[in-house]
Parts: C-alpha cells; structure tokens; sequence
C-alpha cells in the first residue's frame, strides 16, 4: 500500500506533490492524499474516485484536477494531450518549471540571483520545485 502511494507520488510533478493534506474537493472536504490514495489503490475514473472518496460529487469543481491526477498516475500518454489544451502562457510556464526541474535533477543548480528570479515569475510554482532540490 505505502509502495503504491509512493510510486504514484514519484508520478506526480512538484506542483502536484504539495498540500496533500489540504482538501482538493472543498465540497465534500477530501484531502488530496486521501484522492492519491484511491487512485494509486486503481481508481482510474472520477466515478470510482467519488464511489471510494466522495470527493467530486458536490458540484464537481474539483473533477478536472483529480482527471489530472489519475492521468498523470495511470494514463501519461494523456498528459501530453491535456497540456495541449492548457492556453500558451500556462504551457510555456510549464515548459520552463519542466526544464527548472530538470536542471536541478542534474545537480546544475542555478545561482540563489536565478533561483529568485525563478520564484518572482513563477511564484509557488517554481517555489515548490527549489525546495524540492535544494536544502
Ligand atoms: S470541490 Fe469537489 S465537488 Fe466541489
């Protein structure tokens, strides 16, 4: 079980790694880890996700975030489809926290000047991904 999870985990971009105790559906008030969990035990649709949560049933605002999530944990060839969709600013963010994130894997950690930089553009997004790296 603890195995499952963590591999979803590992599925997971750094933006998607934080606040898992945080609720994800605020309707129904279900944490992000208790959907990752459901997930990772082999929901692979939002119906199943409500069946074993209920997060997604209230009015559904969260769908498309968990649609992400499961994509991501079990369908990544969509993932390229569903970024496609996203408008060109957000993509291109994307494209550049995606590189960011490379380039700290590769222990090529940009200066603490680049690294401010990064957070001023790119906020939380580029925030959570430095300190994934970095100490
Ligand atoms: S936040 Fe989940 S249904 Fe509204």
């Amino acid at each position: 079980m603890i195995n499952k999870i963590t591999d979803s985990l590992d599925k997971l971009p750094a933006i998607h790694k934080k606040d898992l105790e945080r609720n994800l559906c605020t309707c129904n008030e279900v944490p992000k880890i208790d959907i990752i969990k459901a997930i990772a035990n082999g929901a692979k649709t939002l119906d199943e996700i409500k069946e074993q949560t209920y997060a997604s049933d209230g009015i559904g605002c969260c769908s498309r975030k968990i649609e992400q999530l499961i994509n991501y944990i079990h369908f990544p060839d969509r993932v390229d489809n569903e970024t496609l969709n996203t408008s060109p600013n957000k993509r291109v963010a994307n494209e550049r926290l995606q590189r960011l994130e490379k380039q700290l894997k590769g222990n090529n950690r940009p200066n603490q000047h680049v690294l401010n930089q990064w957070i001023r553009r790119y906020g939380d997004d580029a925030k959570v991904i430095i300190d994934k790296y970095t100490e």
